[in-house]
């Protein structure tokens, strides 16, 4: 029944003989393979030109011209399918990359963690409660939250709820952005009634209301209103279920080549990067742009053999590291890391992901991240790239559109105490929204001064005039 997509992609039933780790394992595999069937028929969620267009933007920030504001939920669940959810997580997106690209004065790409992040690796694969052992959630494509047998046992149907979730998503972020929602003179209605912290607040409105003045000049002199859009906004998540996966990549009809329709960029995470495994096996054939998770443990020469593995042509745009080292330890382990990798000469896009290097326990059993170690291991990542000449390419947050108390300090100081009153996340502490645009303030600081060196006209060029 696995018709073959070729071309070069192997069949599901090849991936399945290969090591892999992280997949569900369903009661019934009839009933997985009936739903596997259903979806190869189902239309494609994203269109193989849009994934070409976003690799041709990732090129830029290889190139050192644009940035990468990569964000959203650690998780996203069905029920967070509601017009509020994604029109809140779209404003703080938003509100973050017209804070970076103006203060950075770059072109900022936006990607959403979004229409598509729905299954999680976990560390294990049961959870205990009060002698009772159930399977782990794995993020609602696989299983159910709730503590019972029922909701844990992995459900096949749930993979066509998540693509019917992902395509509800991404229609409305896509009429959001269609309609105007993306234009940067919406800048200051985004902020109302949105950022409650004062400081932050009046940081933000005060950037918009230059960016106001901005555009008036630009108006003045005749520039047309199509171009003043935030840049291009794309659907991306992490690629774990192979069958999913492997069912929503289709053959372009133009080029003959196979895409994961299933998002714009789909990445691999640090538990499934194995250079021998299914999770690469399947993605180096798929022509859209690729992430690739690195972790503390990443030598190297691991680097170097995944991106060969996977963009074996140095293609521009085809690659972005994100790496999350944590920050005790990124001014060690990222500049071999950089230099490894700058050496075969191929221009990558290097992310950096402050979240899932920095998460602790709490004594009262909350997962956090302290606010101070996200913005050390942003601080460790700007400071490695200026010293060895690379260009920080970007930056990867969990975040969410509300005022959670998931992660502590920051905006609001969130303590200890306070993580209690509003923990929502069903999997990894995210930052609130009040967090999230403090961050994006704190990374432009850093950029800035690092885009405007790169714009600034070397001494030969002024005398070429
Ligand atoms: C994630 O991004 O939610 C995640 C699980 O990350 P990593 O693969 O880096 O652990
Ligand atoms: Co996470």
């Amino acid at each position: 029944m696995d018709e073959a997509i070729s071309p070069g992609v192997p069949p599901l039933e090849a991936l399945r003989a290969l090591p892999q780790h992280q997949q569900p394992t369903y009661p019934d595999p009839a009933a997985e393979a009936a739903v596997v069937a259903r979806l190869r028929a189902l239309p494609p969620l994203v269109f193989a030109g849009e994934c070409d267009d976003l690799r041709a933007d990732l090129a830029e920030v290889g190139a050192g011209r644009a940035f990468i504001l990569q964000g959203g939920d650690c998780a996203e669940t069905f029920d967070g399918v509601t017009a509020n959810s994604i029109k809140a997580r779209m404003r703080v997106l938003l509100s973050m990359a017209v804070v970076l690209g103006y203060a950075g004065q770059t072109p900022v790409v936006t990607l959403g963690r979004i229409a598509g992040q729905y299954a999680k690796p976990r560390s294990n694969d049961t959870e205990t409660r009060e002698g009772v052992t159930l399977p782990a959630y794995r993020g609602d494509a696989v299983n159910g939250f709730d503590f019972t047998k029922e909701a844990r046992t992995p459900d096949p149907e749930r993979l066509v709820r998540m693509y019917n979730a992902s395509a509800s998503t991404l229609n409305l972020a896509r009429a959001f952005m269609a309609g105007g929602f993306g234009d940067v003179r919406q800048s200051h209605s985004w902020n109302a009634h949105f950022v409650r912290d004062e400081h932050v607040s009046e940081r933000f409105e005060a950037l918009a209301a230059e960016i106001q003045r901005a555009i008036g000049f630009m108006e003045a002199c005749g520039l047309r209103e199509s171009s003043l859009r935030v840049g291009g906004f794309y659907a991306t998540h992490e690629a774990l279920l192979l069958a999913y996966e492997h069912s929503m990549t289709r053959i372009d009809y133009r080029s003959g080549q196979p895409y994961d329709t299933s998002g714009h960029l789909v990445w691999i995470g640090e538990r499934t990067r194995q250079l021998d495994g299914a999770h690469v096996e399947l993605l180096r054939h798929v022509r859209n742009p690729l992430g690739v998770k690195l972790g503390p443990s990443t030598s190297p020469a691991d680097a170097v053999a995944l991106a060969e593995r996977l963009d074996p042509d140095q293609e521009p745009g085809r690659l972005t590291l994100i790496t999350r080292l944590g920050a005790a330890k990124v001014r060690d382990l990222l500049p071999p890391l950089v230099e490894a990798i700058e050496a075969t000469g191929r221009r990558v896009a290097w992310v950096c992901d402050p979240m899932h290097g920095n998460t602790v326990s709490t004594a009262t059993g909350f997962k956090t991240r302290r606010y101070a170690d996200v913005m050390g291991e942003l601080d460790g990542f700007f400071d490695v790239h200026e010293a060895l000449g690379t260009w920080p390419g970007g930056v990867h947050v969990e975040l969410t559109g509300d005022d959670v108390t998931e992660c502590v300090g920051g905006s609001f100081d969130i303590g200890e105490d306070d993580l209690a009153s509003h923990y929502e996340s069903l999997c990894d502490p995210r930052l609130s929204r009040n967090q999230a645009l403090e961050l994006a303030f704190l990374v432009a600081e850093r950029l800035s001064p690092i885009a405007a060196r790169r714009a600034a006209p070397t001494e030969a060029e002024e005398w070429d005039h």
